[in-house]
């Protein structure tokens, strides 16, 4: 049974991912619009769809511990962006956050002696391990391509080899 310390710091997780989800869906409009992006569109739909995921892993973590897990209400995220590479640097300052924000609850899982939300726990702790990574190469990349149409031409063709994210459930 989910203490209620506990139950409620998951339930902001899941406020948490709800969000990081509504934000790249917002990300992937706005690159849908964009000429020449379409692989980096995708990839953003995706990336979305994965975080809805991680969401709905507490959802269930927290019912099946006899908690209730609370869907919350989130604010309309950023519409627009003014490049490629601004999307990308808010990315990967937003998978900060949300690695801060697990690390904070691991902490408190131990605080409470709580191990088997602990243990539930490890796989976001190795997911955001993964992701920052992914983040932070592909703000390299743009990093050299600068302002070169060609460097962003291969920029989109190879994100599509990118599948690291969420994709060891
Ligand atoms: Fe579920 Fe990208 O954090």
């Amino acid at each position: 049974m989910l203490s209620k310390v506990i139950q409620d710091a998951l339930n902001e997780q899941v406020r948490i991912e709800g969000e990081s989800s509504q934000v790249y869906l917002a990300m992937a409009s706005w690159a849908e619009i964009q000429p020449g992006i379409d692989n980096v569109t995708s990839f953003f739909y995706r990336h979305s769809d994965e975080e809805r995921m991680h969401m709905l892993k507490l959802v269930h973590f927290i019912n099946e511990r006899g908690g209730f897990a609370v869907i919350p209400s989130l604010p309309q995220p950023q519409l627009t962006y003014p490049s490629l590479k601004n999307a990308f640097q808010q990315l990967l300052k937003h998978e900060l956050f949300v690695s801060e924000s697990i690390n904070k609850l691991v902490d408190i899982a131990l605080q409470h002696k709580d191990y088997a939300t602990h243990n539930f726990l490890q796989w976001y702790v190795t997911e955001q391990i993964e992701e920052e990574a992914l983040a932070r190469t592909l703000n390299d990349k743009l990093e050299l391509i600068g302002d070169d149409k060609g460097g962003l031409y291969l920029f989109d063709r190879d994100i599509l080899s990118v599948s690291v994210m969420g994709g060891s459930e």
